[in-house]
């Protein structure tokens, strides 16, 4: 973040408290509650927002070297990733082009040849089809014609986007919107990974996202855990076309008041979040970043994953593991015990049937924005603001 930028925000915040004022979404909306239960709509979601949309797979750190790979599944399609011996990462449908069986089965890890587990075709990084076994017995065919299907991928940013469609495009215009100047300013893609954490929860997957939008629980749902370090009730927020930005207020910034501006940095009063649509949510802490991915069961719109990523400057890995490995595990107690928690429970009353909607506050306006968002993208209107 430019520090001309860093100083804007932390003079809202430091206007907004003193103020007694939070951003403001200008209105109160409704909405309803099939948004999170309805299984037609929860297929369509699918399709639309996950199924052909550029989907973020991980940052830099997890492909950290030639010769890495990792795999996954997350969004309904198979996909392999590799980064080749040049160092481009490339994304592939992790099916052999034999009869289809998945190449590669482990996470991740180093290799730089793939071989088919049921006959033993065998793939090198780029996905060249480089080994047939018994050649003379299965037939002559054109190895150049069947190398493994690729897929369009896009490592920006420290960010590593896949498109699940093979005509798909990755626009980095379009995927980085708005928050592209940001991103150019925080170095992820030297940051290691430290920590991953998998959550199943019996709740819809925006719902998951929505605890993450606003600030107006910390002093309650979080009043022994965040509400120590962080005031709630106030927040800087920017929103684009589809991604949008918030930034939270730490206690400490009470002792940027008597400082120069020129000395002021944002990790000692502010904590950024960003939206990247559709599913994922960075939490940026000083010289860490929590990044959340959150995956919808298509069967089941009762039902979500999230997939949370921890990674550190590389330094703080290494000379302070037990302080990284206590902030992981915190942060993921927070988001479960407390935010998920809460919003199994509200699943469950709109699953009942007779709740017919949420409200979102004036001081949510991050909530309004990427249901908004989500809903321009399936061509319904936008939720409507209240009386
Ligand atoms: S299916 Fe892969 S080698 Fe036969
Ligand atoms: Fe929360």
């Amino acid at each position: 973040m430019k520090h001309d930028v860093q100083i804007e925000v932390l003079s809202e915040l430091l206007s907004q408290l003193d103020a007694g004022v939070n951003a403001d979404a200008g209105g109160i909306r409704a909405c309803p509650a099939e948004t999170y239960t309805c299984p037609d709509l929860a297929k369509r979601e699918w399709e639309v927002l996950f199924r052909n949309q550029p989907q973020m797979v991980g940052m830099t750190a997890d492909l950290p070297k030639p010769g890495s790979f990792l795999t996954t599944e997350d969004f309904g399609v198979p996909v392999l990733l590799t980064r080749d011996s040049e160092g481009k990462v490339r994304a592939f449908l992790n099916a052999c082009r034999h009869r289809g069986v998945m190449v590669e089965t482990a996470e991740k890890g180093e290799k730089s040849r793939f071989s088919c587990p049921f006959h033993a075709w065998t793939y090198d990084a780029t996905g060249a089809l480089i080994g047939v076994p018994m050649e003379d017995h299965f037939g002559t065919i054109d190895r150049s014609c069947l190398g493994l299907i690729e897929l369009p991928a896009l490592e920006q940013y420290g960010f590593i986007m896949v498109h699940p469609d093979p005509k798909g495009v990755i626009d980095p215009g379009v995927v980085f919107e708005g928050i592209a100047p940001d991103l150019e300013t925080w170095n992820w893609g030297r940051y290691a990974l430290g920590f991953a954490q998998t959550l199943d929860m019996k709740m819809n997957w925006k719902l998951a996202t929505d605890t993450f939008g606003e600030t107006y629980h910390f002093k309650r749902l979080h009043r022994d855990t965040l509400a120590n370090n962080f005031h709630g009730d106030v927040l800087s927020y920017r929103s684009y076309e589809r991604n949008h930005r918030m930034i939270l207020c730490m206690k400490t910034i009470d002792e940027l008041r008597g400082q120069p501006e020129a000395d002021w940095r944002i990790e000692n009063g502010g904590f950024p979040v960003y939206f990247l649509f559709p599913n994922v949510v960075i939490n940026v802490g000083n010289q860490r970043i929590a990044v959340v991915r959150v995956y919808a069961d298509p069967e089941n719109p009762g039902r979500s994953i999230s997939k949370i990523s921890y990674y550190f400057e590389p330094s703080v890995l290494a000379e302070n593991p037990g302080f990284a490995q206590l902030f992981s595990e915190g942060f993921t107690r927070i988001v479960a015990d407390e935010d998920y928690a809460a919003a199994e429970t509200t699943q469950r009353a709109l699953a009942s049937g007779l709740m017919k909607e949420v409200i979102f506050g004036r001081n949510e306006p991050p909530l309004h924005h990427y249901h908004n968002t989500f809903r321009k993208a399936l061509g319904q209107e936008p939720l409507p603001f209240l009386g």
